[in-house]
């Protein structure tokens, strides 16, 4: 039978509740584009034989998630600077044989706040919570943006000064423990995965106030416990990942068939759809 459609896909263990082909297929519903995109669900082993199978059956492009976007970055014959840093891919494209790897969950994150919810970095205090791989990911595009400072914090705080490292040719990031922080932030972003396990993050209350936004890069059909917490403390705005889930397909959107698709309106249909 003949595939008249190009052909992407989500890749992913578990999968079945992934977003991203309702997301994408709204995309190609606005910008036009003859395009399919379908959820994959991949063995834990051996990433790359399944992945080059997918490429060499006619797939154009791949966003990956959990838990593959390390061996994402391992089977990329060529990295973006971003991805590169990152030490994680969430976008694959196959060019002429070889296979291209770009991390946009930084950029989704970063285009959310700028763009939906009206924040400008410049001069700006951010603190980012956590040092995973989630972090890790979105720290570049942040980076670029130029804010006057970052501080990361992490429960285990070396795992923090690993991280600043990995940057220290792009910024200077400041590390700490949960419980050095006082000072307010404008922006606090939660990358801990503390919200899976329903706990909460030993934080002062004085580092949220009445011009701080909150962002949880995490999502879920109500407010967040991150977000409720910066919330009862008067915060400005606290603001889910929805916005960045949507937006980093927006990216990746980009990059397969360069043009970019308004997200507004997909973030509302997503919120709708939970
Ligand atoms: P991910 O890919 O989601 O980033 P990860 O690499 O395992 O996953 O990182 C999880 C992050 O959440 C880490 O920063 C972790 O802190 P540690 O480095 O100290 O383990 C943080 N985290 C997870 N559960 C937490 C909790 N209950 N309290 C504080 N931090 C937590």
């Amino acid at each position: 039978m003949r595939i008249n459609k190009d052909q992407y896909a989500v890749i992913g263990n578990p999968i079945a509740h992934s977003k991203s082909p309702f997301i994408h297929g709204l995309y190609a519903q606005q910008t036009e584009q003859n395009m399919q995109y379908t959820a994959l669900r991949f063995e834990l082993d051996d990433f790359k034989k399944q992945l080059l199978a997918f490429f060499e059956n006619g797939g154009l492009g791949a966003n990956v998630t959990v838990p593959f976007k390390e061996d994402a970055w391992a089977a990329c014959d060529t990295l973006s600077a971003g991805a590169s840093l990152a030490g994680a891919v969430n976008t694959l494209s196959y060019i002429n044989g070889k296979i291209v790897g770009d991390n946009t969950d930084g950029l989704g994150l970063v285009a959310d706040l700028i763009n939906n919810q009206s924040f400008c970095f410049a001069n700006k205090k951010v603190l980012i919570l956590g040092a995973g791989g989630a972090v890790r990911g979105v720290l570049k595009p942040i980076i670029d943006q130029q804010p006057l400072s970052i501080t990361v914090a992490n429960r285990t705080v070396a795992k923090a000064e690993a991280l600043a490292q990995v940057f220290i040719n792009h910024f200077n990031i400041d590390v700490c423990q949960f419980s050095d922080l006082v000072d307010q932030y404008d922006l606090i972003i939660n990358g801990t995965s503390s919200t899976l396990s329903n706990q909460k993050l030993p934080l002062a209350a004085s580092i949220v106030g009445s011009d701080t936004v909150l962002y949880d890069m995490m999502y879920a059909k109500d407010v967040t416990a991150f977000n409720d917490w910066g919330l009862s403390l008067g915060a400005l705005k606290a603001v889910d990942g929805l916005g960045m889930l949507v937006g980093q397909a927006a990216e990746s959107f980009y990059i397969w068939r360069g043009v970019r698709p308004q997200t507004h309106s997909v973030i509302n249909a997503v919120r709708e759809s939970l």
